[in-house]
């Protein structure tokens, strides 16, 4: 079986799968629990001077028969006094020695505070420290969590001064609530730390009753923003994800939405080396490990992978610049008759919606009618693939043009030696 062992900056553990900071590893009994079930590591909830929590604290979004699409959170950093979790964290520590343990940190930001923190998480045993610059509520208009992780002179300069006295490896979390997160990677690499997390959550309402007017989650008729997770995030997770593993030398834990051993294993591709689950823990339970490690034990083995860094980053290199597509390859749409069932939903969408390349068709002999693309219109948006609802029925097809790669920026570079006009300046360099 593939090797899933990981030594992330120096922080090992059996397997990629960690817990994220948050509900799953607010206690040691959880933590241990999670270990027995198969977890190879904990972030455990974020330490700092204990909050008062309000209630309710939790809203979802449900998306046809699917619960919790979305999850969102007013929560704070750790309830319990910070002596509670470090006890916890030394026990867990003693018991599981091979599994990874990282604190979880958020503290004013003050140079002293940074520095007691440290030493304390690393006196109770902590295997590294994660450095919460990234919840986007509550604690950031105290000045802590994004309020840091949203300046990046201000995450190069706590992280150097964490830097000052760890003696373990120091993770940085960022914050998706930002324009550029890449600036952040970089700024929290510049200030030495060891690794990089994301996404921590992502400002959000999640709705509002219409009967009483209350937003989501309601604390007595009112409501804050909170941090939205669980799997509606996992595409901006994944594009944050590839553009530091674009930028940065130092290691990626991957975070965001995921739920199964194929969710990791995109984010693993696109550079992250750890992985971390909140959401789906809360929404399954710590069992649904055994199916990620099979899952990613037997995609390694598939593709010939003998340890899971094999696979870090291997996609990364496809993650391109728009200006570096090739604007002459096509694809165009090709409906299977046989699966068909005349719903016509693709008809609609491309007729409204996209690019009118497809037309009704009178009825077959079987009595089906089957619309036809037309062909030398077709875009290949993919529109009416995404909304046939039979599985495989439209499938999108390469037409061989004959034509070799031509991107935009080879366009840009053609009209500026015609005109001598640049007309896609700046961003690519043109
Ligand atoms: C209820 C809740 C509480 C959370 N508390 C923390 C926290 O204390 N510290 C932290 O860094 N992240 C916290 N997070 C963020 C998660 O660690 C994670 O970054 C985010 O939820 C995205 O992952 P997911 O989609 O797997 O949930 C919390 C998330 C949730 C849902």
């Amino acid at each position: 079986m593939p090797d899933l062992a990981v030594n992330f900056a120096g922080i090992t553990s059996p397997n990629p799968f960690w817990l994220a900071s948050g509900p799953p590893s607010n206690t040691a009994g959880q933590v241990m629990r999670a270990f027995d079930a198969g977890w190879g590591g904990a972030v455990w909830k974020t330490i700092g001077e204990p909050v008062i929590n309000t209630t309710s604290r939790y809203g979802g979004i449900d998306y046809g028969p699917q619960k919790l699409m979305g999850f969102n959170n007013i929560e704070l950093i750790s309830d319990r006094p910070i002596e509670d979790n470090l006890c916890e964290i030394a026990e867990v520590k003693k018991r599981y020695p091979r599994h990874a343990v990282i604190a979880s940190l958020m503290v004013e930001s003050r140079r002293e505070a940074w520095h007691e923190m440290v030493k304390r998480a690393e006196d109770a045993g902590s295997d590294g420290l994660e450095l919460n610059f990234g919840c986007p509520h509550g604690m950031s208009e105290r000045g802590m969590g994004a309020a840091v992780g949203q300046v990046p002179e201000y995450t190069t300069m706590i992280t150097e001064w964490v830097k000052e006295v760890a003696r373990t490896p120091v993770i940085v979390k960022l914050t998706p609530n930002i324009t550029d997160v890449t600036r952040i990677a970089v700024a929290a690499e510049q200030g030495g730390a060891d690794g990089i997390s994301l996404i921590n959550t992502i400002n959000s309402l999640m709705g509002v009753d219409l009967d009483t007017l209350a937003p989501r989650p309601t604390v007595a008729g009112k409501s804050s923003h909170g941090g939205y997770c669980g799997p509606a995030v996992k595409p901006i997770a994944l594009n944050m994800v590839a553009a530091c593993a674009r930028r940065v030398k130092i290691p990626i834990s991957g975070i965001g939405g995921i739920a199964t051993w194929s969710d990791a294993a995109e984010f693993v591709a696109l550079g992250a080396s750890s992985l971390q689950v909140c959401t789906a823990v809360m929404h399954y339970g710590f069992r649904m490990v055994e199916d990620m490690i099979e899952g990613m034990e037997s995609y390694l083995a598939s593709k010939g992978l003998a340890r899971l860094d094999d696979l870090v980053g291997r996609a990364v290199p496809n993650v391109a610049d728009w200006g570096d597509l090739d604007l002459n390859y096509k694809i165009v749409a090709e409906i299977n008759p046989d699966l068909c069932i005349g719903c016509h939903l693709c008809y609609v969408a491309c007729e409204d919606g996209a690019h009118q390349c497809i037309e009704e068709y009178p009825a077959s002999a079987s009595g089906k009618r089957i619309p036809r693309i037309i062909k030398d219109e077709c875009v290949g948006c993919n529109l009416c693939a995404l909304v046939c609802p039979v599985h495989g029925c439209i499938t999108m097809e390469e037409i061989d043009t004959g034509k070799p790669v031509f991107t935009w920026k080879d366009r840009a570079r053609e009209q500026r030696q015609q005109t001598g006009i640049a007309y896609t300046p700046s961003l690519w360099g043109e």
